[in-house]
């Protein structure tokens, strides 16, 4: 069965961010210009998805006027000549692109805001993408559908961490003939199964609403959908697709920093600039950076 849909929970709280995220989402902080959920509804479109079930919460409707239509906006830009700029606008949702709109009525976890669209999914396999990861590069979303095409199951996205880094994630127990044999989620020091770490792209079966209704909370207090990958694994048939392009952490102020960084100095208009001006500023750069 093909993937068409894809749920993006926008649900959370966005703490590491506050005060900024108080009234404004979390996922519409921009990397420059663009906001970092429209990156990875970008990267949903880009793998041949077609319906995009946002999760969202108190403090976001800013995430649904981002993608509905403003023909106003349009037109002001088109009366200034700006044709260009009204068409970038128009094409935030290109045609044949539905998108619909839930609510977690609170943040009860990761797991729970997935469970919340299980009513618009129905019984069909489906992706999910987490906007704080933005990628670059390789975009894993493709390449997990594609695994799905060869034969189905769940499908995780992985990236390998230094050891030390893995209590920060959902690490893999990897079992046999290159299958997922479970998921442990931000494991103590010392205690993790592999330094393989899912990150925020799956590609999930309706087999997982099942068990999320009934799941307990779990790390946190809150319902995880890596315990429900977990329990899913035990039943077999959860794979593992590694990241071969760059991934930036935007739920932490430094990887969300980075991603700005790198996204400005590959940037067609200003990457140059922005470039002299890092080297200006860089302690390494002696005298002149201390100046
Ligand atoms: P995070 O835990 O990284 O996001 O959840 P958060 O809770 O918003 O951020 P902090 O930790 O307080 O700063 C990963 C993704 O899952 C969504 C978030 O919106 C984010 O995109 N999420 C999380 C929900 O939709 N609902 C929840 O109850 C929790």
């Amino acid at each position: 069965m093909k993937i068409r849909k894809a749920v993006f929970p926008v649900a959370g709280l966005g703490t590491r961010f506050l005060p900024a995220t108080k009234a404004m989402p979390k996922e519409l902080l921009p990397i420059i210009d663009k906001p970092i959920i429209q990156y990875a509804v970008e990267e949903a479109i880009a793998a041949g998805i077609t319906e995009l079930v946002f999760v969202t919460g108190r403090t976001k409707r800013a995430i649904e006027d981002h993608f509905d239509a403003n023909p106003e906006l349009e037109r002001a830009l088109r009366d200034k000549g700006k044709n260009d700029v009204a068409e970038m606008v128009r094409k935030i949702v290109p045609e044949g692109i539905t998108c619909i709109f839930l609510r977690q009525p609170e943040a009860l976890g990761l797991g729970h805001a997935v469970l919340c669209a299980e009513s618009v999914v129905g019984r069909e396999p489906f992706a999910v993408l987490l906007a704080d990861d933005v990628m670059r590069g390789d975009l894993p979303t493709a390449a997990l559908v594609a695994e799905y095409a060869k034969a189905p199951g769940t499908i995780l996205s992985v990236m390998e961490v230094a050891p030390q880094d893995a209590q920060n994630y959902g690490i893999v127990r990897p079992g046999p003939n290159g299958e997922v044999a479970g998921l442990v989620e931000k494991p103590k020091p010392g205690r993790e199964p592999s330094c393989l770490a899912s990150i925020g792209r799956y590609v999930l079966e309706p087999e997982i609403f099942d068990i999320l209704r009934a799941q307990p909370p779990g790390h946190g207090g809150e319902i995880q959908l890596a315990d429900a990958i977990n329990s899913r694994a035990t039943a077999g048939n959860v794979r593992a697709v590694t990241l071969t392009g760059q991934r930036y952490d935007c739920g932490s102020k430094l990887g969300y920093l980075e991603a700005i960084v790198d996204f400005a100095l590959q940037h067609d208009e200003f990457g140059d600039p922005f470039a002299k001006l890092i080297a200006r500023k860089a302690p390494c750069s002696g005298a002149e950076g201390k100046a």
